[in-house]
């Protein structure tokens, strides 16, 4: 028997054996309120992996706009006379193509883009084809989206006339309306003008107009949707081994992901040769999402920006050489750069950087609270180079929180040599990572009860349960993230901060899963773990509640069921988060303490994720295959009965006024 079916079996059984189960007594002391819950607590982290940026949350269509490229043309087909030359009028793109008459009747000039594996458009939609462009006599070209797949009078998806009339590079515009809804379309330029002419090319770029906020250039739309319905409190960018960089040269280095998006050079993706499955190399950052626009959609969906700056160490999994990284004694400019990042966030508009933040549309500040200082690193290599960063901050902005890291694993040598190494440098908080199997999610139920409450606090900053042998988004693996994150709430006067991770994949551009948010060129889908993050988010509250079973926390500890459970408080209201992972269904009684006699509470409703398809998720063509369920729940007194499906996640939430 499969084990899905056997499971459904197995549900159906116990399910009715749930009446007279173990007896779970959970005490809810709602009147004496605990540590406030941060706003920070939930949120996400963004890092430009599995086409994340350029072919996602970025709506950019065109691939390699610029033709800055290692290789000038990829991305592009071209016939007739092209010819790509390199003093256009961006000093950090300088590449443009040259387009000009094949000198034959029966022969033409054009080139094609095929997008981000094909460009997704939609019937009905408009999309802004732009171009900086230049001729001596006017040139008139046709923009062309094409069905490669039909060579019939399908071909053309629309067509758009343009006539570049200025010997001076100039910005031109078309509007492009599809007749048909295609996921893989080219963009084709055609020169239809003849007779010896010719024009230069530059920043060739097509975009919807329909994009997040209606941004011109913006970020596409379902994508950042999807983040802000998760309702985060903080916003980590822009990585991710990214900000290191495979070295110092491909670091992340925010100052050149600002000003004109014309103007910021390319640079080569850090996890451009880590695809095992596809050809690769055309994974570029164009940084068209850049450091203005992470600080914008932080504003934009109510989240604390937090920015993460290289440290001066390459990335350490690349790199074994220690003349790989900057030497200590050599960290003035990238301790300046988190310097000047500080002042383009947050500097008055008299300030050199808070000027170019101004020019770019955004004279108020960015109110930027909080900073990390290297991203996954270790060794002793990585405290000597925190220190000066520390001291250097601390002195010219004694309010910014600061970020340090404790390496790569949730435990081990590492692990137990970085955090004290925080705690002496006074990391205000230290960034922990754990992509780990079911039984550690099942184990570390009461990984936070024992740390020091006086020390940094806790970011639980890359997170997932990845299954060896099932490195792929599924719900049981999302059920033990929820199990797990009720330890992160019981201990919310130490934990601060937590961001699942990675954030987005492409379908047809991932090296990493599991993963929140996937898509292709024209739909995408929110993951089970995506719920799960949503449903914490969304019931956050705002203060930790005291519930336990047997006086101890309820934790998957030996005697507990398989039963996890916080409970907070929001106002009147009061939210119990309950992971069964066991395969019984459980009874439960919900005990109130701290009630007077002839007070009572009530339930409103109640929000589950269930499912017996444990090794599944949702995709694209299934996006609601298992999504969290609402159902009425209207028990009254001071204590009352509850059963919990197996393997499931509920959230009850109770009236308390
Ligand atoms: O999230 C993917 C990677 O995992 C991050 O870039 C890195 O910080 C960690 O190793």
């Amino acid at each position: 028997m499969k084990p899905t079916r056997l499971f459904s079996a197995l549900f159906a059984i116990l399910t009715t054996l749930s009446a007279g189960a173990a007896d779970n007594t959970f005490d809810i002391n709602i009147k004496k309120t605990g540590a406030p819950i941060q706003s920070t607590m939930y949120g996400i982290f963004f890092e430009d992996i599995n086409y994340a940026a350029d072919g996602g949350l970025y709506a950019e269509l065109v691939k390699n706009r610029s033709f800055e490229f290692p290789n000038a043309l990829q991305g592009w087909k071209i016939f007739g006379r092209v010819e790509v030359r390199d003093d256009g009028p961006f000093e950090r793109n300088p590449h443009y193509v040259r387009l000009s008459d094949p000198g034959h009747a029966h022969k033409h000039t054009g080139l094609d883009n095929e997008g981000f594996f094909g460009i997704g458009i939609k019937r009905g939609e408009t999309y802004r084809f732009s171009v900086w462009a230049r001729a001596d006599r006017p040139v008139t070209l046709r923009i062309e989206l094409v069905n490669t797949a039909s060579m019939g009078e399908n071909h053309y998806v629309c067509q758009q006339r343009l006539t570049v009339d200025s010997k001076d590079w100039k910005k031109y515009q078309v509007t492009l309306r599809p007749s048909q809804t295609l996921g893989k379309a080219n963009m084709r330029i055609f020169m239809e003008t003849r007779d010896g002419a010719s024009v230069d090319l530059e920043h060739i770029s097509l975009f919807p107009t329909d994009t997040w906020k209606g941004r011109e250039g913006g970020l596409r739309k379902d994508l950042a949707q999807a983040l802000a319905d998760l309702h985060p409190g903080i916003f980590r960018f822009p990585g991710g081994c990214i900000v290191e960089g495979t070295d110092l040269e491909t670091r992340y280095n925010w100052k050149n992901t600002v000003g004109p998006v014309e103007n910021r050079p390319l640079n080569e993706n850090r996890w451009e040769y880590t695809f095992p499955h596809r050809f690769y190399p055309d994974y570029f950052q164009s940084y068209g999402l850049g450091f203005f626009e992470f600080f914008q959609l932080s504003e934009d969906i109510g989240a604390e920006p937090l920015p993460i700056v290289s440290c001066g160490l390459a990335c350490q999994f690349q790199n074994n050489d220690i003349n790989a990284h900057v030497p200590v004694d050599q960290l003035d400019p990238y301790i300046q750069d988190a310097l000047d990042l500080i002042e383009f966030a947050n500097g008055p508009i008299t300030s050199t950087w808070g000027k170019v933040r101004a020019d770019m549309g955004h004279p108020e500040p960015f109110n930027l609270k909080y900073i990390g200082i290297g991203n996954e690193q270790w060794d002793a290599l990585y405290p000597e180079r925190l220190e000066p960063f520390i001291k250097a901050i601390r002195k010219a902005y004694p309010n910014i929180k600061i970020v340090g890291s404790s390496g790569p694993n949730s435990e081990g040598d590492q692990f137990d040599y970085l955090w004290p190494e925080m705690k002496r440098l006074g990391a205000d908080l230290v960034d922990e990572h754990f992509y780990r199997p079911y039984n550690w999610f099942l184990n570390q139920g009461t990984r936070y009860d024992g740390y020091d409450r006086k020390g940094p606090k806790v970011f639980a900053g890359e997170y997932a349960c990845h299954a060896s042998g099932r490195k792929w988004n599924h719900y049981y693996a999302s059920l033990l993230e929820a199990a797990f994150m009720t330890g992160l709430e019981r201990n919310a006067d130490i934990v601060h901060m937590a961001t699942y991770a990675p954030l987005f994949a492409h379908v047809e551009g991932w090296q990493w899963r599991p993963d929140l948010i996937w898509y292709d060129n024209l739909n995408s889908f929110r993951t089970v773990s995506w719920f799960v993050q949503q449903l914490y988010s969304q019931y956050r509250g705002q203060n930790v509640l005291t519930l336990t079973m047997g006086g101890k926390p309820v934790a998957g500890q030996e005697g507990q069921n398989g039963l996890f459970a916080s409970a907070v408080r929001d106002g009147k209201h009061i939210y119990i988060k309950v992971a069964n992972t066991s395969e019984q269904a459980q009874d439960i009684s919900l005990n109130f303490t701290g009630l007077k006699k002839k007070e009572n509470v009530k339930g409103v409703k109640r929000i589950c994720l269930k499912s017996d398809k444990l090794y599944e998720d949702n995709s694209i063509d299934t996006p609601d295959n298992i999504t969290p369920e609402e159902e009425p729940f209207d028990s009254e007194g001071q204590s009352f009965t509850v059963t919990i499906e197996p393997l499931s996640f509920c959230i009850y939430i109770i009236s308390a006024e």
